[in-house]
């Protein structure tokens, strides 16, 4: 498939490595424009290009890899006409503002009682919002073996078609992405300071 990524960062670095050993074509995106990423595609390899935002936002499934704060500008403008969009970022109470509670409290309340993911796909109408990705520390993925448990992913989300096919995108880099539900339910249990959230866990065997 070919990825689109809106962001160009360690997530873009790491995942997008798995996602072309697997096979996979990127376009990789920031706020700068395509002519500053010309060494990190070049690092990335043949089968990752440069591109627009809006390059990147038209591809098969799309990856959001922008710090929370950079989100709302990271999204702006795009006509997402139905497109697959994976929120991989984590709502970081240091890059949330005005809040003034404590701990894990203080971005639940900036977020208003809402996981984080639906307040993106508030920001993303008209994309196919899944999260995913964001559980998980890029430092622990940098290598992959095959004779290795895989790495679980979680994956939360709305729309049934549109997590399947997420779901099998992970599966075909050798990670094992686990559906937690709705973005409202699954979200609250995998994102940022929540119990599923930062875990170091393989996969060893599924009874069905
Ligand atoms: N690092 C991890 O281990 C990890 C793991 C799971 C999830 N996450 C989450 O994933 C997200 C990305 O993390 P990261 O570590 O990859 O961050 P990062 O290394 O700081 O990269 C962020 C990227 O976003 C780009 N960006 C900023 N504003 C933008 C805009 N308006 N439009 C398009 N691109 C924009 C930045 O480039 P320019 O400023 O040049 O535009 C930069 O390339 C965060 O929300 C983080 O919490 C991180």
């Amino acid at each position: 498939m070919k990825i689109g990524f809106i962001g160009a960062g360690t997530v873009t670095r790491t995942f997008g490595r798995h996602l072309m050993t697997a096979g996979h074509t990127l376009v990789v995106s920031n706020s700068k424009g395509p002519e500053t990423l010309i060494g990190f595609v070049a690092d990335l390899g043949a089968g990752a290009t440069a591109g627009t935002k809006q390059q990147a936002a038209e591809c098969d499934v799309v990856i959001l890899a922008t710090r929370w704060v950079s989100v709302p500008a990271a999204l702006k403008g795009i006509d997402w006409k139905g497109r697959i969009l994976i929120d991989a970022t984590n709502a970081h109470v240091d890059t949330v503002p005005d809040i003034s509670l404590a701990g894990v409290t203080r971005s639940r309340a900036a977020l208003k009682g809402r996981t984080s993911s639906e307040m993106v796909a508030e920001m993303a109408a008209g994309a196919r919002l899944v999260k995913s990705i964001s559980n998980i520390p890029m430092d622990w993925i940098q290598d992959f073996s095959p004779t290795k448990p895989r790495t679980v992913i979680f994956t939360s989300g709305d729309d049934i078609e549109a997590k399947k096919l997420v779901i099998e995108l992970i599966n075909s880099t050798g990670f094992v992405a686990i559906d937690l539900g709705s973005l409202a339910k699954g979200g609250a249990m995998h994102e940022v300071g929540a119990p599923l959230s930062g875990l170091d866990l393989h996969f060893v065997r599924r009874l069905r």
